[in-house]
């Protein structure tokens, strides 16, 4: 192991008993009198998943002094949502690989993906009202509404090689980033902190799923698919323009250029070993993961203004070590 990845482990360590306590309503609230829809959510649950979304929840609670019970619902409840756009995700991109296993859709079909998803979004809206504030529904309906916008956005910019880094940028902030940003509000607001501090905490989850998801668009170029869980190539395959292809246009030659743009516009993979001599040459990967860097740095910056305990130290350890991982 790592230094670093034994240093995450340190600081989800921390929080090992919340998870399982999380795990347990996790399993309590899958339950469903319909058969297909216990196997297909207890199919994708149990393959693991790395719990970011809640360990940030939980982390941001141990941060600002909230020990009540409810962390441990509304971080099932982020697990939940995440796990419901990852079943449609894995349906819209065509995924046959997630979490080291078969995609649902692959192994129960596209309509059970789905219907599975809607159960358990709205599972996760069920178990939100339990919560009993409606600044933690607020929080939660926004994000989910937009996640669904930053997805269909996202399927609009397909195949459009002109996608500029803000579009991308957009994208990213909506479909992966909010939930993060989501999960640390929930914990200021449990918490009952001032705007002020609920403003930090969310800016820290903004940044670090953004950082998150940049390094995620550069591991489909430069990651190892076992250990990621899922296929490489995916992005090039479905024609999406993720930041190594909008920088690696930018710095490229006109041959370069003219090779990513075909690859967007067309999809599949026939370019893909030359798009990634193409990524790796123009220091397009190098260059994304220095940008992921900054948005690392503004994570942290905005740690400043949380109370200094184990817990803030651990949310510091999860930002600086994000840009490494490697799944
Ligand atoms: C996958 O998220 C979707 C993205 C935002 C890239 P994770 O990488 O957190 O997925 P799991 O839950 O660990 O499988
Ligand atoms: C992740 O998007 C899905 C959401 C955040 C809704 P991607 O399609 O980029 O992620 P992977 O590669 O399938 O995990
Ligand atoms: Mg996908
Ligand atoms: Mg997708």
């Amino acid at each position: 192991m790592s230094a670093n990845s034994s240093s995450t482990a340190a600081a989800l360590a921390l929080i090992a008993d919340d998870m399982r306590a999380m795990d347990a309503v996790i399993a309590r609230r899958l339950k469903s009198e319909v058969a297909l829809v216990s196997q297909v959510s207890s199919y994708i649950v149990a393959a693991g998943g790395k719990r970011l979304r809640p360990a940030l929840l939980l982390l941001m609670c141990g941060a600002l002094g909230y020990s009540g019970d409810q962390r441990h619902n509304l971080a099932a409840v982020v697990e939940f949502i995440h796990t419901a756009t990852l079943l449609h995700d894995d349906v819209v991109d065509e995924s046959t690989l997630r979490r080291g296993r078969e995609t649902a859709n692959e192994a129960f079909g596209n309509p059970a993906s789905v219907l599975v998803g809607d159960f358990l979004y709205s599972r996760a809206f069920q178990m939100m009202v339990d919560a009993g504030d409606m600044r933690v529904m607020q929080t939660l309906a926004e994000a989910t509404n937009v996640i669904a916008e930053g997805e269909v956005l996202q399927l609009m910019n397909m195949h459009d090689a002109s996608l500029s880094e803000e579009g991308y940028l957009l994208v990213i902030r909506s479909k992966t980033a909010k939930l993060f940003e989501a999960s640390a509000r929930l914990a200021a607001l449990l918490a009952q902190s001032s705007a002020a501090l609920e403003a930090c905490c969310a800016d820290y989850g903004q940044a670090l799923g953004t950082a998150f998801q940049v390094i995620d668009d550069v591991l489909d170029y430069d990651g190892d698919a076992l250990e990621m869980g899922k296929n490489l190539g995916d992005d090039l395959r479905e024609g999406k323009a993720t930041l190594p292809l909008i920088i690696a246009m930018q710095r490229g030659t006109e041959l370069q250029r003219k090779t990513i743009r075909e690859a967007i516009e067309t999809g599949g993979t026939a370019q893909m070993a030359e798009i990634i001599s193409i990524v790796h040459s123009t220091g397009a990967l190098t260059a994304t993961r220095a940008a992921a860097a900054v948005e690392a740095q503004r994570a942290l910056d905005a740690l400043q203004a949380l109370p200094q305990n184990i817990y803030s130290d651990a949310l510091r350890q999860l930002a600086s070590q994000l840009l490494d991982r490697r799944s």
